[in-house]
């Protein structure tokens, strides 16, 4: 069966931050079914090798293509770093945007010349976003900071207490003096400390991109285009599936999401 416009989005991330992008997508498509995937029996993926998350992206494109989406939406930055490719060739026909690419142009549609990246070690040390950046402008100058400590703390809701603030500041403090004029939240988690990090700054002029937004204003441009917007004139309806401990996820939904999440279902994908 193919896709068509009333088919839902497939989105996917390693667990729960993946919650940021549908949240992103819900706003900019209300429209929209979503089924979310969230590989909550394997995450962390920022720490694995990169041959380890691909076979894991592989196996839930696999699934969603299973579920008959009509586009596919990578949302963990870890996965969109080594192994876009691999969620492609999976995908088949549809189309599959990712939080890198879409982070990357909203970056250069700044204007700014220095940029700073913070992400995942699988992320930073891939060096996906600043690849990504110099393709499309080899003059600028970026600066990129691993922040694993930030997950951890994104779960616990500990966003904008005095340990979060100062151990954004330890990992900030470089960007800080440094001239970087823009910030690419390269994490799934990080839109959630959006204020904290401009507390951090101060009150520095530097603007912040959130790769959740950007992506989802990729996909509503994509699917207008395409004609394959959702035109139901209801809310859409989002579904979620998740590898392991739903209640966990369904305890954590609302941090990242702002409402409750009805739709939980265990789907496990070993093979
Ligand atoms: N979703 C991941 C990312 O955006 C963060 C959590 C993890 O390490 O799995 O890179």
């Amino acid at each position: 069966m193919g896709s068509k416009e009333s088919s839902p989005i497939g989105i996917f991330d390693s667990g729960i931050g993946g919650l940021t992008v549908a949240k992103a997508v819900m706003e900019a498509l209300p429209a929209e079914d979503i089924i979310y995937f969230g590989d909550t029996a394997r995450v962390p993926y920022g720490i694995k090798s990169k041959e380890t998350i691909q076979k894991y992206s592989a196996e839930i494109t696999r699934f969603l293509v299973s579920m008959n989406v009509k586009m596919v939406i990578i949302a963990c930055n870890s996965v969109s770093a080594v192994a876009k490719e691999v969620v492609t060739e999976a995908a088949g026909e549809l189309p599959v945007l990712n939080v890198i690419d879409a982070g990357t142009k909203a970056a250069i549609q700044t204007g700014k010349n220095q940029i700073g990246v913070i992400g995942t070690l699988a992320t930073v040390n891939s060096g996906a976003y600043k690849r990504e950046l110099l393709k499309r402008d080899d003059s600028l100058i970026i600066k990129s900071k691993a922040c694993p400590m930030l997950v951890p703390l994104a779960e616990e809701g500990w966003t904008d207490n005095e340990v979060a603030l100062k151990t954004l500041s330890i990992y900030l403090n470089g960007f800080k003096n440094n001239g970087v004029e823009a910030l690419i939240l390269g994490c799934t988690h990080y839109p959630l400390f959006k204020s904290s990090i401009k507390k951090v700054f101060d009150d520095r002029d530097i603007e912040i991109i959130d790769s959740a937004d950007a992506v989802a204003r990729a996909a509503r441009s994509r699917l207008k285009k395409t004609s394959m917007l959702n035109t139901q004139d209801k809310s859409g309806n989002l579904s979620c599936f998740v590898s392991d401990h739903p209640q966990r996820f369904r305890e954590l939904a609302e941090r990242f999401l702002g409402r409750e999440v009805p739709d939980i279902y265990i789907k496990h994908l070993q093979e």
